[in-house]
């Protein structure tokens, strides 16, 4: 049997890193600090069904990308979502139609991460929280002080400040992730008993404190009652309301979804609110991914590209590509 190839992390790049490499006929084995798959992917299962409160949807502009979107439409993984779209500025809301194809997991986003991953092999609840080198190979040391290994090479496919701190073996490329600043968002679930009235399924806002709003039920094969929304702040307030209890967050973004949605907003049945610290990259970047082929290192993420699911998954193909050029 030869040597795994290690790969930290199971969002999308990493799951995109992990199938090529398998493709290629590599043995990979995934390592993930939390319970599930997909990081920014990842649906949260509630009292009022499935909430995507990270990625909304994904577009598709790069050839490669756009034909694997048609593979995972073929296999159901994925359906496109066509929401009545609004826009909200200081000016009001209106509707803001358009003809760009987005496409969202059905029954919920983390359908792709699920599919994605199959039967590969996962070690979950497992925060890596240092890569070192033996002689000839690689190990992982995780948060309980386990260690894993051998490992031929391996992946990092984390937000760029947790990339940073595995990178240490390969100083030049951990102080290219220090360098990227994350953006953090807050997100808020409101669920109503009776349906709002109106036809608003997705809005782009702008000049307030949120950001988007999307109504669940419009997402294929998603739950309809009672009537869910999903809230984003902008990066702004959330960077200013960081540490705020979630109950006020609550407060103040349904409060201003309220002022600007133009039907009246009865107190939520349902609340949630998840800070990702970590959601987008302040720039997009063109690295497409990070290597070291001496040493057999690699990162990938979002943050190595456009910042969107699409850029996550150019980036794991890129770090593939690269592992395995380097073999040949
Ligand atoms: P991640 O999804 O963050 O995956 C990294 C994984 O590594 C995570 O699962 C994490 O738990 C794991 N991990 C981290 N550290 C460790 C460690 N030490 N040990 C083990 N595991 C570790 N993109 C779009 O295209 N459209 C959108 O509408 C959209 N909306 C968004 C809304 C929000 C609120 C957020 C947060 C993001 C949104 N994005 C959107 C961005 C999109 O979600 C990301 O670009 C993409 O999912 C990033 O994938 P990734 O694999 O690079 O990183
Ligand atoms: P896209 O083409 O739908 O949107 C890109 C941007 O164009 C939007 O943010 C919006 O400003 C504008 N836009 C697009 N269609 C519009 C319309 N009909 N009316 C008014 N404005 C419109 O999708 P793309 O390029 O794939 O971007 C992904 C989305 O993910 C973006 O909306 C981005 O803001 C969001 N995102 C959010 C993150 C967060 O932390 N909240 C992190 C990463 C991405």
């Amino acid at each position: 049997m030869s040597t795994p190839i290690a790969i930290i992390g199971t969002g999308m790049a990493g799951l995109s890193a992990g199938q090529a490499l398998v493709e290629a006929g590599l043995e990979v084995r995934f390592f993930e600090k939390s319970r599930g798959s997909g990081g920014r992917m990842a649906s949260k299962r509630s009292d009022v069904g499935s909430l995507d409160l990270g990625a909304q949807y994904f577009t598709a502009r790069d050839r490669r990308f756009a034909d694997a979107v048609q593979q995972w439409r073929d296999r159901g993984w994925v359906a496109p979502w066509k929401p009545s779209l609004y826009q909200w500025s200081a000016g009001g809301l209106s509707p803001s139609a358009d003809e760009q194809v987005r496409w969202v997991g059905t029954p919920r986003m983390s359908a792709v991460s699920r599919a994605l991953l199959g039967a590969l092999p996962v070690e979950f609840s497992c925060r890596i929280t240092e890569v070192f080198r033996g002689d000839q190979y690689w190990h992982l040391q995780d948060a309980e002080g386990r260690s894993h290994g051998p490992f031929s090479h391996v992946i990092i496919a984390t937000p760029a400040p947790q990339a940073a701190n595995l990178l240490a073996a390969a100083p030049k490329l951990a102080s290219v992730a220090a360098g990227v600043t994350m953006e953090p968002t807050w997100s808020v679930a409101l669920g109503f008993e009776q349906p709002l009235d109106t036809p608003l399924e997705g809005c782009f806002v702008q000049d307030s404190p949120l950001d988007w709003i999307a109504r669940t039920g419009s997402k294929p094969g998603r739950e309809s009652r009672p009537d869910s929304w999903v809230l984003h702040a902008s990066n702004d307030w959330t960077r200013h309301n960081l540490d705020l209890p979630k109950e006020q967050v609550i407060e103040a973004l349904h409060g201003t979804f309220a002022e600007l949605i133009g039907c009246v907003v009865p107190s939520p049945s349902f609340a949630l609110a998840h800070r990702w610290l970590y959601a987008r990259p302040g720039g997009p970047h063109q690295w497409g991914a990070l290597a070291d082929g001496d040493r057999g290192l690699y990162a990938c993420g979002d943050w190595c590209s456009s910042g969107r699911v699409e850029g996550a998954w150019l980036s794991g193909q890129e770090a593939a590509r690269r592992l395995v050029s380097y073999l040949q």
